[in-house]
């Protein structure tokens, strides 16, 4: 597989590992930033090293690991203001519900607090705790108290914690705390702070447990679209069909099968600022789903009854918690300008993205895109040019959209 895009270059993180048992996720946290470009220095808690050894940590990381406020070498080396300072970013995983309020309070008895006492660069937390612990009135307030101090945060997720409990209190996933860091580095971007949400590839409409309905949708343009916006400084959730393709840098993937799947998943990452609907999805399935494989039996064929998919595009459209600009996507083979400007007013979405996908064209599967962007004020054709260069353009447009509005 390919190494990841050097998103983090020459940036440098101070990584702060609290003692809760998500430390094991910050040893691959280190080698995902690490990979990306970005220097890792590592401060242990002392809580920290009865669940990681700093010999793991200090290897992953290719430096000396820091741990004790009263270690004679290291002060003399670097010391502990130098270490608070020397620092693009300082990123605290996991962040134990302790420490959250050590850091609310001010303490500062040991080497980790003394520093996020004594630093000037900005703060990231990744929380991990129990659920009941997160709830607490007392981390809320002192949660409350760090985001005043512009200490911001990603997490926690929720779902089976360590002890076998339910709720939220898991440290976010070591990929979804690199891409918080990927978009604090970005927060001058034209689309930062903005949430999109892309729809990709095609659906599987089971027939039975082993057949399926699918389209030749290969997934290229939705995902160019996924990562132009999130090279624009977008938070950005893909939502997609079975392609061959892996995710976009800074991209959430969220892999599903049948169009069901794809709205459900959907309106769980609402609410977005952004929706753009690029996947090709099924318009019908089949109306019963066999448990069992069909079998020949010598009869007649079978016939499939089938019944008609929800779309995605126009319940995103006409959604309680609607994003602020919906783009579809129309794939057509005749009379292309009129159908797309039917169905932009018929699904009511705010821009439609026109292709031809007669026979010769090779858009479904191919690498090149020839599209006209409809809104309300008219038709802009686009020349032929390669589906990353059309997301690219399109992530632009999105990015002045917004520009203008604010
Ligand atoms: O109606 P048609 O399939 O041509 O519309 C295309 C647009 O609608 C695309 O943006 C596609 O992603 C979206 N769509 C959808 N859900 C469906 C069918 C289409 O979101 N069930």
């Amino acid at each position: 597989m390919n190494p990841p895009p050097r998103t983090l270059s020459g940036k440098r993180i101070l990584l702060i590992v609290a003692g809760g048992i998500a430390a094991y996720k910050s040893l691959d946290l280190i080698r995902r930033l690490r990979e990306r470009g970005s220097s890792v220095r590592c401060v242990l808690t002392a809580a920290a090293k009865e669940f990681v050894t700093p010999l793991s940590v200090a290897t992953l990381s290719r430096d000396k690991v820091y741990s004790d406020l009263f270690d004679l070498t290291a002060e003399n080396e670097i010391g502990h203001i130098r270490l608070a300072r020397d620092c693009d970013l300082v990123v605290v995983a996991p962040a134990t519900a302790d420490l959250i309020a050590k850091m609310a309070t001010g303490l500062a008895g040991d080497l980790a607090t003394t520093i996020l006492l004594a630093t000037d660069k900005p703060i990231l937390l990744a929380p991990a705790m129990n659920h009941v612990m997160w709830a607490h009135d007392a981390t809320r307030k002192n949660m409350a108290t760090l985001a005043a101090r512009k200490v911001t945060s990603i997490g926690p997720a929720s779902g089976e914690l360590a002890e076998g409990e339910i709720g939220a209190g898991r440290m976010s996933e070591p990929l979804d705390i690199v891409a918080a860091i990927e978009r604090h580095f970005n927060s001058n971007a034209p689309l930062a702070g903005k949430r999109a949400l892309v729809t990709s590839g095609p659906t599987h409409e089971p027939i039975d447990p082993v057949r399926y309905i699918a389209n030749r949708s290969s997934g290229k343009q939705g995902h160019a679209i996924a990562a132009a916006l999130a090279a624009l400084g977008a938070e950005t959730i893909l939502v997609s069909g079975p392609t061959n393709l892996t995710a976009p840098a800074g991209v959430k993937l969220r892999e599903i099968e049948s169009a069901q799947q794809m709205l459900a998943a959907c309106v769980e990452a609402l609410p977005a600022d952004i929706a753009v609907c690029a996947a090709a999805v099924a318009d019908w399935r089949p109306a019963t789903l066999g448990n069992s494989k069909l079998k020949k039996d010598g009869g007649a064929a079978p016939t499939l009854a089938l019944t008609e998919n929800p779309d995605i595009l126009a319940t995103l459209s006409k959604h309680a918690q609607r994003p602020g600009l919906v783009v579809g996507f129309a794939a057509e083979t005749d009379d292309l300008i009129r159908h797309a400007t039917e169905k932009r007013l018929r699904k009511g979405c705010d821009w439609i993205v026109a292709n031809d996908v007669s026979l010769g064209t090779n858009v479904f599967g191919g690498d090149a895109n020839t599209v006209h962007v409809i809104d309300k004020a008219g038709v802009e054709s686009w020349e032929r040019q390669s589906k990353e260069d059309v997301a690219h353009r399109l992530a632009l447009r999105i990015a002045a959209y917004f520009n203008k509005a604010a």
